[in-house]
């Protein structure tokens, strides 16, 4: 009897050819692609927003006791695109953004009538015009996506794009002592450390919270807030 192949396995193969050959985020684009053909499944599609963005955006600011204002927003490696329609949903004027032209095509496909302004672009290269543009910047399970020693650089890059006065939300699976080995992981993923979320208060940002969402290990979270 066979069984169906494992989608997972596949994606760990195209994510192990690249790092092997120094290029830490050319699967992306080989795993939106071949995704496109039917050949691979998005594992991180959910087929919705994340619920800890959903939740938060339902909260009222801390610091005003108010809803949230909408201005602008941009989305870290948006990915199939549900969060960055939620927000354009709330009244934000969104970009978001994808190193994989793939995903970007997908997620305008997906979403034929957005007000979303979808931009395939690298974190690492970021247009000028983005630095500290933003009021609210939306990380979730990007910065996670690449190895460790990438971490520092893509924290300082997302932390950029925050404009004064403006927020930062970052989700990101734990890697905490409970729910992983203390030495290196293996990835992708490559999950934060409490240290490695906090390291996002970088360049003029302070930390508003650290949450850590209990789940069934290893399907902890942190939700993090920062602010210029
Ligand atoms: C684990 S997925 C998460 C996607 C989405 N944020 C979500 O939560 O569904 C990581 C995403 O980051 C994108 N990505 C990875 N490295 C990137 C980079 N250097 N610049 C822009 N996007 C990147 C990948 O293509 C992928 O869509």
């Amino acid at each position: 009897m066979t069984s169906a192949p494992d989608p997972d396995v596949a994606v760990r193969r195209m994510a192990a050819e690249s790092l092997a050959g120094d290029d830490p985020t050319g699967w992306f684009e080989r795993l939106y692609a071949a995704a496109d053909d039917g050949a691979a499944v998005v594992p991180w599609d959910r087929g919705a927003p994340h619920p800890l963005l959903i939740d938060w955006l339902g909260r009222p600011d801390d610091a005003r006791g108010q809803p949230r204002p909408a201005g602008t927003a941009v989305v870290v490696g948006c990915g199939p695109g549900f969060d960055a329609e939620l927000l354009a949903g709330h009244g934000w004027t969104t970009t978001a953004f994808d190193v994989s032209a793939s995903a970007v095509a997908a997620a305008r496909r997906r979403f034929p009538d957005t007000t979303v302004r979808y931009v395939a672009a690298d974190l690492f290269d970021p247009p000028r015009a983005w630095r500290q543009a933003f009021d609210l910047v939306v990380e979730i399970m990007t910065v996670q996506s690449l190895p460790v020693r990438l971490h520092q650089r893509a924290t300082e890059a997302v932390a950029g794009f925050v404009a004064p006065n403006g927020t930062l939300l970052v989700v990101a699976t734990a890697r905490t002592g409970s729910t992983e080995p203390a030495g290196p992981t293996e990835g992708p993923p490559w999950p934060l450390t409490r240290e490695e979320v906090e390291a996002f208060a970088v360049g003029g940002l302070t930390p508003v919270s650290v949450e850590q969402h209990d789940g069934t290990p290893p399907f902890q979270h942190w939700r993090a807030e920062f602010r210029r």
